[in-house]
């Protein structure tokens, strides 16, 4: 096959597990490239992005089995950052299947042989990730997860559904999983026209057919990078008003 993936693995765990699958012998498909950290956690949702960015097709992640992370909570907020990149990905057309998680503990050996020859397969079944068609698409996820909006909000959720805040007030799970995924798909809309606007003044309707988003959308989200200074009207073309990044 020729997909290649990259696989961040625990070096706590999965990345033993890795080394017995190999003194053990069991077999799974060269095709990934590992990169050992020392916890899931450390794993940035623009690590992920930038690992399909530059030549992956796929990226896995392998974590402690929850309740065994060495730095008690570092795969707990994997689960939720891995989840949004997902969520974006398929939003964005390129498709959730491309980037996995996995817990593998140091002791199984045969369950990391086994889960990267299926998941391997599973992207295989893909085929090699389009660039041409998505360069667009992950340009804007990159800068959607240096969105300090979203950073905020990926790192407060124990926070803000368990602990709470100052005046102890809590959200519950669902409801902050909504303004999460909310916020996520506004600064990605938001990352994809200023993307656009990066090849030269646009009107609504030539942001909305680089984007494949809806006319409506466009207007909505471009008023909102008007109000952060990030676009502006440049002035009419005949009689279509044409916009410019700007501030950047
Ligand atoms: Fe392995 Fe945190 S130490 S996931």
């Amino acid at each position: 096959m020729s997909e290649v993936i990259l696989a961040f693995l625990c070096n706590w765990c999965s990345y033993a597990g890795a080394d017995l699958a190999g003194v053990s012998r069991f077999q799974y498909p060269p095709s990934i490239r590992v990169l050992r950290t020392m916890c899931s956690g450390r794993v940035d949702p623009l690590f992920i992005v930038e690992g399909l960015r530059s030549g992956f097709d796929a990226v896995f992640v392998y974590g402690c089995h929850i309740g065994d992370c060495h730095y008690l909570e570092g795969n707990f907020h994997t689960s939720g950052r891995v989840e949004t990149v997902r969520k974006l990905l398929e939003f964005s057309g390129i498709g959730a299947d491309r980037v996995q998680l996995r817990w593998v503990s140091a002791a199984e050996g045969q369950e990391f042989a086994r889960s990267v020859s299926e998941l391997t397969e599973a992207v295989h079944g893909l085929g090699p990730l389009d660039r041409d068609r998505f360069g667009l698409h992950l340009s804007a996820l990159s800068q959607t997860f240096e969105s300090s909006r979203l950073r905020w909000l990926l790192g407060m959720e124990r926070r803000l559904t368990e602990i709470g805040n100052v005046y102890d007030e809590k959200i519950d799970k669902r409801k902050y999983e909504e303004m999460l995924g909310a916020a996520a798909i506004e600064e990605y809309q938001k990352a994809l026209i200023l993307e656009s606007l990066l090849q030269g003044p646009q009107s609504v309707r030539e942001i909305a057919a680089a984007c494949g988003l809806p006319v409506y959308t466009i207007s909505q989200r471009l008023a909102d990078v008007e109000k952060a200074g990030k676009a502006a009207f440049q002035g009419f073309e005949g009689n279509t008003p044409k916009f410019i990044r700007s501030g950047a």
